[in-house]
């Protein structure tokens, strides 16, 4: 039986549609690993529920899990990142699916209390709300034994782990695959990169001769930089971290206070994992320049202070799906995108399929490793093994036809070795 609920089942047909032409850019996730957990059925026996924006990518990592023989739970990281005919889709194929796109606070906890309450011995989370909430509500799941481990897909999860384990309170083995090399260096930075474009591109405004403000020189903002260069913007960097400042400046980038970058920014983009990037003060806010457009990619809708942009305007205007116009009492008007939660998934489908191929796979091969040798973890945070790192590299490589070399014994001596020298 599949326990379920999401907006609306009749969208399971558009759903599908979705769901394979992701699996088709999909090759590592959707093919290779697919197709050998088909045979070997890794995770048979195995509950795993995930915590996770419900994309069609996602939908083909869960694909992938049941394919090995898990029962699977989804729930949704974000209210407003759903996409409602892959949920509904994918309860057909037998998938467990609490989400739908808009949800309140209220029915986000109550959706994640129900993969909880499927007591699953994995936890996959993006941004820690499911494996916090099961520290909090579930004493018994978390004492008893049946998780195995967890994995953390962002790096506001994995901080807040991080913030956890000092404080002694983190009671699970935690891999923290965000940090991974094969996800951050491509789903951060490309994913996110390429994102905010196609997001503000929907909305039909020219980058070209653009101040675009990006807040953060980390690798989801890095890679947001990058692309609005090469689509011929200005670019600013605030930061807060000296030698993330002095890259941005040599990449040729201006860096400046986010007080003296505001009043020339016609596009401001925050990605830090702060919070009140923009400081929430009437002062502040008055020194936006009118028409800027501002958009947020971090995980919480708390970098631009959206509350008190609410509370400031005098009148809030949708003008297109999921973007807003904010009039302000002297008139002037500013743009925001998706309530400032998360703009690239909200306005666009998120990342590329080909980039979450990556993080997919690696999330699919860290399941098989966690099964494979459970009993065998202490809790707290556990880096990602090298060698399945590595292996999502190859995976990759070989799905696109690209080789590489290998080191010969000699090479490999002499790198780990210190005898050779002058
Ligand atoms: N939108 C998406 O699809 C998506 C994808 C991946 C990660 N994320 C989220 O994006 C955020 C950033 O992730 P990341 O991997 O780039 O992190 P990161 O740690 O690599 O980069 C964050 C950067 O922001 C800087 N920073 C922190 N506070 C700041 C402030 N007040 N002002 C200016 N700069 C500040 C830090 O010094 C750091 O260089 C996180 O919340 C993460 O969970 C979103």
């Amino acid at each position: 039986m599949v326990n379920y609920k999401v907006a609306d089942e009749s969208l399971a047909e558009k759903g599908k549609e979705s769901l394979y032409i992701a699996e088709n850019k999909m090759p590592v996730t959707a093919k290779i690993i697919r197709e050998r957990f088909e045979k070997e059925k890794p995770l048979k026996g195995i509950t795993i529920a995930g915590c996770l924006h419900i994309t069609k990518e996602t939908g083909n990592l869960a694909r992938t899990l049941k394919a090995g023989g898990a029962e699977v739970y989804l729930c949704g990281s974000n209210p407003l990142s759903t996409q409602d005919d892959v949920a509904a889709a994918l309860v057909q194929e037998g998938i467990n699916v609490f989400a739908w796109h808009g949800n309140t606070d209220e029915e986000f906890y109550w959706c994640i209390r129900q993969c909880l309450d499927a007591k699953p011995n994995i936890l996959i989370d993006d941004g820690a709300d499911m494996i916090v909430t099961a520290h909090q509500e579930y004493e018994d799941l978390i004492n008893s034994g049946t998780i195995i481990a967890c994995q953390e897909e962002t790096t506001t999860g994995v901080k807040r782990f991080k913030a956890m384990e000092k404080q002694g309170a983190l009671k699970v083995p935690l891999f923290p695959v965000n940090d991974a090399r094969s996800k951050n260096q491509f789903d951060n930075e490309l994913g996110t990169g390429q994102g905010i474009v196609s997001a503000i591109y929907g909305m039909h405004v020219l980058f070209a001769g653009k101040n675009v403000v990006i807040a953060g020189y980390g690798h989801c903002s890095s890679g947001m930089a990058l692309r609005a260069r090469g689509l011929g913007a200005n670019v600013t960097i605030t930061e807060v971290d000296p030698i993330k400042a002095l890259q941005a400046k040599f990449a040729g980038f201006n860096v400046l206070p986010i007080l003296e970058a505001l009043p020339n920014a016609d596009i401001i983009l925050t990605a830090t994992g702060c919070k009140h990037v923009i400081t929430p003060n009437p002062g502040v806010f008055n020194r936006l320049k009118d028409g800027v457009i501002l958009g947020n990619l971090g995980h919480f809708d708390i970098e631009i202070p959206t509350k008190e942009l609410y509370e400031y305007a005098k009148e809030i205007k949708p003008i297109r799906k999921d973007v807003e116009e904010l009039i302000f009492p002297d008139g002037k008007k500013v743009y925001l995108l998706a309530k400032g939660r998360l703009a690239n998934l909200v306005l666009s489908e998120g990342h590329p399929s080909e980039v979450m191929d990556m993080s997919f796979a690696l999330q699919s091969l860290m399941s098989e490793f966690i099964v494979k040798n459970q009993g065998n973890f202490n809790r707290g945070i556990i880096e990602v093994p090298i060698e399945i790192d590595d292996k999502v590299g190859y995976l990759k490589l070989e799905s696109m036809g690209v080789k590489i070399d290998t080191l010969t014994e000699e090479q490999y001596n002499y790198i780990h070795g210190y005898e050779e020298g002058t």
